[in-house]
């Protein structure tokens, strides 16, 4: 007789793009006894839940939520509810999760320009007036503000505004830097706004918290056609979080306590004392990198804090140096993608991931790596220049 199958997932140092580590409480919110989406319980939960997205998006937008499915559900419900077939859009592309905004709009039947930039780079305002000119009557304006894919942290407020003197809404995906870099909805402009649990917010994958302004809300609401997704519905999915809610479909209610957990953890620290943490975090272990040797893709001004790209030294394997990363000690660090791949790791400090502890071990792991691939490094330079930069 075969042995039966064992499940015991091991516990991961997660530096990578996403999923983050996730906190005991959020762990132990989860396996809190299932109610009914209509048990007095959960409907409250639900408004105590709204609360907390709204202080993580720093907005007052009436109608914000969260979509039941990954970042990628949140990506569509912000897409499909803003363009109608015909509708034109302008997307701007500075790497891979750009490019699925664009492909996503294409599928909603939208007339799309596109504005590249190159991967490492952000998008120019000028680039943006440009092709908003060119392209006249724009419905929505779509940018990734923080891309995982190359680590560039993008500037909202001047993308916002020409948006805005165009009649067009701006979309905002902040699924790799919503509650771990500084974002301001409501001050900044940003009509759709939407994220993930699982990155900065350190609660599990499958809730995704998203928000629309009222110059959205009105939009949405004089469309021509109804949104092209039943599911994704943001009229449909707001009567859900009516009191008392409308079924639309079963939440998934053990999700919206991991969620709950994760953002009391941000509203306990603050907000601002989190990012200024994970800033603070992520300038040292790039010093503690630049002191072994590396360099950054992206220069600094716009170098996202919770996903950094670091360039792969001249003579070293970098899947070897993965690998020995994960089989020595657990930790998690990324390979590339796209045009990247094979010349930057990224090393994610996300959520309950951004602990100095985790960045000693992984700067102390890695000079191991390059020695055992017979490259030299300075010993123990990157532990101290970080040390001393957490220090200052
Ligand atoms: C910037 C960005 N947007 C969107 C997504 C899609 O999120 P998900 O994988 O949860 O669908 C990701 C995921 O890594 C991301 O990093």
């Amino acid at each position: 007789m075969s042995e039966p199958f064992v499940f015991d997932p091991p516990t991961r140092i997660l530096l990578g793009p996403g999923p983050s580590e996730v906190p005991a409480r959020v762990l132990s919110a989860l396996a809190r006894p299932t109610v009914g989406y209509m048990d007095p319980s959960y409907v409250g939960l639900m408004q105590e839940l709204r609360g907390l997205l709204r202080m993580v998006f720093d907005t007052k937008n009436d109608a914000t939520l969260a979509i039941t499915g990954a970042g990628t559900a949140a990506m569509e419900s912000a897409v499909f509810n803003a363009l109608e077939p015909g509708d034109k859009a302008v997307v701007c592309v500075h790497g891979y999760f750009g490019d699925r905004l664009r492909q996503i709009m294409e599928r909603a039947g939208a007339e799309v320009t596109v504005v590249e930039s190159a991967w490492g780079s952000p998008t120019r305002a000028t680039d943006v007036e440009a092709a908003l000119a060119k392209a006249g009557d724009v419905k929505a304006v779509g940018i990734v503000h923080g891309e995982t894919s190359t680590g560039v942290r993008q500037d909202i407020p001047e993308i916002a505004s020409l948006a805005h003197k165009n009649d067009a809404l701006l979309i905002v995906d902040t699924v790799a830097s919503l509650g771990g870099v500084e974002f301001a909805a409501d001050a900044w402009g940003a009509d759709i706004v939407y994220t993930g649990a699982q990155k900065c917010i350190s609660a599990v994958p499958g809730f995704s918290p998203i928000t629309f302004s009222d110059r959205a809300m009105a939009a949405i609401n004089a469309r021509k056609t109804p949104c092209q997704s039943w599911y994704l519905d943001a009229l449909l999915n707001l009567t859900y979080w009516d009191t008392p809610p409308k079924y639309h479909h079963t939440g998934p209610i053990n999700l919206a306590y991991a969620l709950y957990e994760g953002l009391r953890i941000i509203d306990e620290e603050g907000l601002t004392n989190r990012t200024a943490r994970v800033k603070k975090t992520a300038q040292a272990m790039w010093a503690g990198f630049e002191a072994m040797g590396m360099s950054m893709l992206v220069p600094e001004e716009s170098r996202l804090p919770t996903l950094t790209t670091v360039c792969v030294p001249d003579g070293i394997d970098e899947a070897k140096v993965r690998a020995y990363l994960m089989q020595q000690h657990g930790i998690e660090i990324v390979g590339g993608l796209g045009p990247l791949a094979g010349k930057v790791w990224r090393v994610g400090l996300m959520g309950a991931s951004c602990q100095p502890r985790h960045v000693i071990l992984l700067l102390a792991a890695m000079e191991a790596a390059f020695k055992a691939q017979g490259v030299s490094v300075p010993s123990g330079a990157g532990v101290a220049a970080f040390s001393e930069r957490m220090a200052g």
